[in-house]
């Protein structure tokens, strides 16, 4: 069975991240920038060596981002994208710092741009986003409070998340607590990366110190059964991206990848792309490798797609509409 068709809901997906290297490459050609050394030979994805080396070339792509247009064509290309493989509802990770560098006023003009591609998106292609605000960890505490204040400024039917991405190891997710309170203050659900590169300590400290209802990743968590059992008890959600995993080596291979055993633990596990060309993966990809690997089917994706669907950052109303 081909999976394309199978309606999707993804939780953990980087909107830059999302970007076919064409778009960046037009971008990159229009505003005379140079960035030939972050393409594939074959010119098909982005070329690094590791995950600190694919943070650098995802900030390199950035800086073609440059203007709300900008950010309304990307929006639209990606959800274009994701609606073709199936997707009917997905959130996307939204950072201040790319749009404006956290500037509360950019953030907005840059938001309303993206917001607007979003409806049509939703008109043309009936597929359904929300925004997570998100921090970016290696820029440290103090930036992260400005996008904490712009998620908080920006709260709404449209905003409904924030959340903490970048490189997992810099500092301890206490240092974040802040941002995570004024968030929360503002009526937005939390979400952070953990247990990608970090252990089941820094999956346990996230829950206690940020007060998160998911976790971006969560893999590492497989590697403490008391812990599984705690994430399992308190519903914990995991936003588990595979070929991720797989191509950046934070698991061995498809076959031994961690969701199936943290599912038998009846963790909550959902299933996204997170930089799909990055990765060169999509979700008909995902869907397939589990198929693969773990001889999931049907009856496997529908009950992990109503796990996402009621773990996702919206109304009740729009996940009415999404069913
Ligand atoms: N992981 C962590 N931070 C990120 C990622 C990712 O895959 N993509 C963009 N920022
Ligand atoms: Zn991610």
């Amino acid at each position: 069975m081909s999976w394309r068709e199978f309606p999707k809901v993804e939780l953990h997906l980087h909107l830059e991240g999302a970007a076919p290297p064409s778009f960046i490459r037009g971008l990159a050609k229009e505003k005379h920038i140079d960035l030939s050394g972050i393409f594939t030979r074959e010119g098909d994805g982005y070329a690094y060596d590791d995950f600190d080396h694919f943070l650098q070339v995802y900030e390199a792509a950035c800086t073609t981002l440059q203007s709300p247009e900008d950010f309304r064509r990307l929006t639209l290309a990606v959800l274009e994208e994701s609606a073709s493989h199936g997707v009917v509802y997905t959130e996307a990770f939204l950072s201040p710092d790319f749009c404006g560098g956290g500037d509360v006023s950019a953030w907005r003009d840059y938001l309303a741009a993206i917001e607007d591609a979003a409806a049509e998106a939703e008109r043309s292609f009936g597929i359904t986003l929300r925004g997570i605000v998100t921090a970016i960890r290696h820029l440290g505490p103090e930036q992260a409070k400005t996008a904490a204040l712009c998620a908080a400024e920006t709260a709404g039917p449209f905003v409904t998340g924030f959340g903490l991405a970048g490189a997992e190891l810099v500092g301890r997710p206490g240092d974040y607590a802040w941002s995570f309170d004024m968030a929360r203050e503002a009526g937005l659900s939390l979400t952070c990366h953990a247990g990608e590169w970090g252990g089941p300590d820094m999956v346990a400290d996230t829950i206690r110190d940020l007060k998160v209802s998911r976790i971006g990743h969560g893999i590492s968590a497989v590697r403490d059964p008391a812990l599984c059992e705690r994430l399992a008890e308190d519903g914990v959600v995991l936003e588990v991206c595979p070929g991720s995993n797989v191509f950046l080596g934070a698991a061995k291979s498809w076959a031994t990848h961690p969701i199936a055993e943290l599912r038998e633990r009846e963790v909550k596990v959902t299933i996204s792309t997170d930089d799909p060309p990055y990765f060169h993966t999509t979700m008909t990809k995902e869907f397939e490798g589990l198929e693969r690997a773990f001889r999931w089917g049907e009856e496997d994706f529908q009950e992990l797609t109503e796990v996402a669907l009621a773990a996702a950052f919206c109304d009740e109303e729009t996940r009415g509409k999404v069913k």
